[in-house]
């Protein structure tokens, strides 16, 4: 399709847009009386209307019941989480007894290692992307010397080449390939937070597998972003955070997978609680640790049901949409995106670039773009201009179109507002 950088053109993509009316089950912030544009929903997603009802039910269950909503609420809450395993997992592509949700991210990424880093004296390593998510980079820094190993020996980045600003696939697989017997674990940010890089993960879990390894993957940046299937690629486990894409408020629960190889294996460490413990015999309150077979079973505590209510009021609208809609207009709205900046950086004498991959199997509803020459004082402009933008540092402007709540007329928009800053 050939795009215009036209108001009348972005009107018309929003009439052919089947996903437009989904902007009104969302609450924009407002600056100076209007609506925002939002591009930080890969940072934290807006606030879907239809979350209030949620908590507000879960508010009056307590009121009216109190302990007995466990077992009689509209909704119980002993099993409220079971409510997630249909939708989830047709949002990464696995079998419903592979999903379930629990604690946050990163802790659930460290719960998940108990399980899947298992060092030994040969086989120790694991291999990472460079300038991985902070918070990922010091759980490596910690398991390793939990278990005894020095950082510095045990984990291995993926680096950029010189002068590029994107990992390529050919590099991963040949440091797989040359850690080979010392590789205990790949695990990776399948969306990289900075660059919005899409990694080939059905390729890369087979590679990691082929020299031995067990595969993870954070897919903070991924989940209700990108088409997954964690079951068919044969991933051991991943985790993701649900306050990004999939719109559950901040600090909210996270989301785990864990292949159906591993729900019977004895042999897998991990740490318990009763959460995880056989459902039928839960309240028997037994010595003996049965885990539930299933992502389930990887479970500790019993659940926080007030951050699950707006959690499954937001996955109840990915299923009434959709992966396949919503992979869709991300592709058509992130091009034009593309298309837009491109267009004003010639007319503003090419001051920025982007530096997320052009080919569109490799990256998401992310562009990030590299200023040359301007800094914050375009996105503070951005700001006060009603465009949420956001900033890291050196130079780089993140922006996520999000499809489930970004107009094509927002881009447009965005571009004009864009081209006046630069040029003020
Ligand atoms: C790629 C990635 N990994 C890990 C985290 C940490 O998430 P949490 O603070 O929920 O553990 C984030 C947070 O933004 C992230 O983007």
């Amino acid at each position: 399709m050939t795009f215009q950088n036209t108001l009348e053109f972005a009107k018309l993509l929003d009439s052919q847009d089947q996903l437009y009316k989904y902007q009104d089950e969302f609450i924009f912030p407002r600056i100076k009386g209007e609506k925002v544009i939002y591009f930080t929903g890969n940072s934290l997603g807006l606030q879907p209307k239809r979350s209030k009802a949620y908590v507000d039910e879960v508010m009056n269950d307590w009121a009216n019941l109190a302990v007995e909503g466990h077992f009689y609420s509209e909704k119980p809450w002993w099993d409220y989480h079971e409510r997630f395993a249909n939708p989830l997992s047709k949002i990464v592509g696995a079998l419903p007894s592979e999903v379930t949700v629990m604690n946050t991210l990163t802790v659930n990424l460290h719960l998940l290692m108990v399980s899947f880093y298992r060092p030994t004296k040969t086989r120790y390593k694991i291999i990472c992307e460079e300038k991985a998510f902070p918070s990922d980079q010091y759980m490596f820094q910690s398991q390793v010397h939990f278990h005894g190993y020095k950082p510095e020996e045990a984990i291995v980045e993926i680096k950029r080449r010189e002068g590029e600003h994107n990992i390529r696939l050919e590099d991963v697989l040949a440091k797989i390939e040359e850690v080979g017997e010392e590789l205990a674990l790949v695990l990776i940010g399948g969306v990289n937070y900075y660059t919005g890089q899409v990694f080939d993960m059905k390729t890369i879990t087979a590679a990691g597998h082929k020299a031995g390894a067990y595969v993870g993957w954070d897919l903070a940046h991924a989940a209700g972003n990108v088409k997954l299937e964690l079951h068919d690629w044969k991933v051991d486990f991943a985790a993701w955070c649900s306050y990004k894409y999939m719109n559950s408020g901040p600090g909210n629960a996270s989301g785990c997978f864990v292949h159906e190889i591993h729900h019977n294996n004895p042999e897998l460490p991990r740490f318990a609680g009763w959460w995880g413990h056989n459902k039928e015999r839960r309240f028997k309150m037994e010595q003996t640790f049965d885990p539930i077979h299933g992502a389930d079973g990887w479970q500790i505590s019993n659940l926080p049901i007030l951050s699950l209510a707006p959690y499954l009021a937001s996955i109840e609208l990915f299923d009434e949409i959709g992966m396949d809609a919503l992979i869709s207009k991300r592709d058509k709205i992130t091009s034009y995106l593309e298309f837009v900046l491109k267009e004003i950086d010639k007319e503003v004498y090419s001051t920025f670039e982007i530096i997320t991959p052009a080919n569109p199997s490799e990256r998401a509803s992310q562009l990030s773009v590299l200023l040359h020459g301007e800094g914050r004082g375009l996105f503070d402009y951005l700001m006060k201009h009603g465009v949420i933008t956001d900033w890291r540092e050196p130079n780089v402007i993140r922006l996520a179109p999000v499809p489930l709540y970004t107009s094509f007329k927002d881009i447009y928009r965005f571009g004009q507002i864009l081209k006046a800053g630069i040029l003020r």
